[in-house]
């Protein structure tokens, strides 16, 4: 018997991710579900050579599916999350609704599929940001102790959706055709620029990604006082975060060992070439499900800190890969 799986935000970015994801895997699949809002239903997507049709969401329509994966924002998944759950369903939530409750895990299966066992019909996928700085950090973690993360981002403009994406696009027209350049998704202009106050900062001065990266490291590695300083920074890339990441340890970590330890550590990949200047970039960790790890370098201000940059993937291993590989856990 096949399982019956949902999407919801099947035509978003991160849910026609998971939906190819799904039709590329293993799983045996009797029935895919694809929800979006009214203004997507009734338009098709093709799954393993069937025709399925988007559905407007309702709680009525989840009833009876194994699975669903929501990624369509934090206030769908609190109206109808608990809905699929009574339904019968286990929910694997893409959102940050319910990612730091205290009975719900928040999974990064390289780090704690553990947790799986423990969810009231609700498992959080993290914070695309969280998950590629927990998957590339919790090995040397495990053979060092990380006693500190200090950690600045590049994020790609796409994680800000679809309508972010296109204002990137749009002002890099606007600057070569000599036109005015226009603003309206993000806070400054992205084309030829950085910032890195993407979402309001808080009175603490941090900004809600930066929050959301602290927080969850520390509950996906269960080290609820792990110190954790991120600045998040919004760039023009089109596709995958970096993160430029200095790690204090509690046992000193040489460059050399920090590689051989990732370089056998599951979902990351060593991109650490110095003969060949070769390391980390967005545009290489596009479309991969591994992150990549590299400029690998002992701190010279420091007797027990490691620097290193990473590139992965926020719409794989920061959303769609991180959720179906939980899935493809929970249904084993
Ligand atoms: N919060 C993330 C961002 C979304 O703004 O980049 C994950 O892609």
């Amino acid at each position: 018997m096949g399982l019956r799986i949902g999407i919801v935000g099947a035509t978003g970015a991160v849910g026609q991710e998971a939906l190819q994801l799904l039709e590329l895997g293993a799983l045996s699949i009797a029935e895919i579900r694809l929800f979006a809002s009214v203004r997507s239903a009734g338009r098709v997507r093709s799954f393993r050579r069937e025709t399925v049709r988007i559905e407007e969401i309702s709680a009525e329509r989840l009833a009876g599916l194994d699975y669903v994966f929501f990624s369509a924002g934090a206030s769908i998944s609190r109206q109808y999350a608990p809905a699929a759950v009574k339904g019968g369903a286990i929910v694997i939530d893409n959102s940050s609704a319910f990612r730091m409750a205290r009975e719900i895990p928040l999974v990064v299966p390289e780090v704690n599929a553990k947790e799986l066992g423990r969810h009231p019909g609700i498992i959080a996928n993290p914070n695309c940001t969280a998950a590629i700085l927990a998957t590339a950090v919790w090995p040397l973690h495990q053979a060092a102790i990380v006693e500190r993360i200090v950690v600045a981002t590049y994020q790609a403009a796409s994680g800000a959706g679809a309508k972010a994406l296109a204002e990137l696009d749009a002002q890099v027209r606007q600057y070569a055709a000599g036109e005015e350049i226009r603003r309206k998704v993000f806070p400054e202009q992205i084309a030829f620029n950085v910032f890195s106050h993407n979402t309001p900062v808080d009175d603490s001065g941090f900004n809600e990604e930066e929050n959301k990266v602290a927080q969850e490291i520390r509950k996906i590695f269960g080290e609820p006082t792990l110190g954790v300083c991120a600045t998040c920074i919004r760039v023009p890339v089109f596709r995958a975060h970096s993160e430029a990441v200095v790690l204090e340890t509690r046992r000193k970590l040489s460059a050399e060992e920090a590689r051989e330890i990732l370089s056998h550590a599951p979902g990351v990949a060593v991109v650490d070439d110095r003969k060949a200047n070769r390391f980390p970039t967005p545009l290489e960790a596009a479309g991969k499900r591994e992150v990549l790890v590299g400029r690998l370098r002992e701190d010279p201000s420091h007797p027990r800190a490691l620097a290193l940059f990473v590139s992965g993937d926020q719409l794989l291993k920061g959303a769609a890969w991180n959720a179906v590989q939980i899935l493809e856990l929970l249904a084993a």
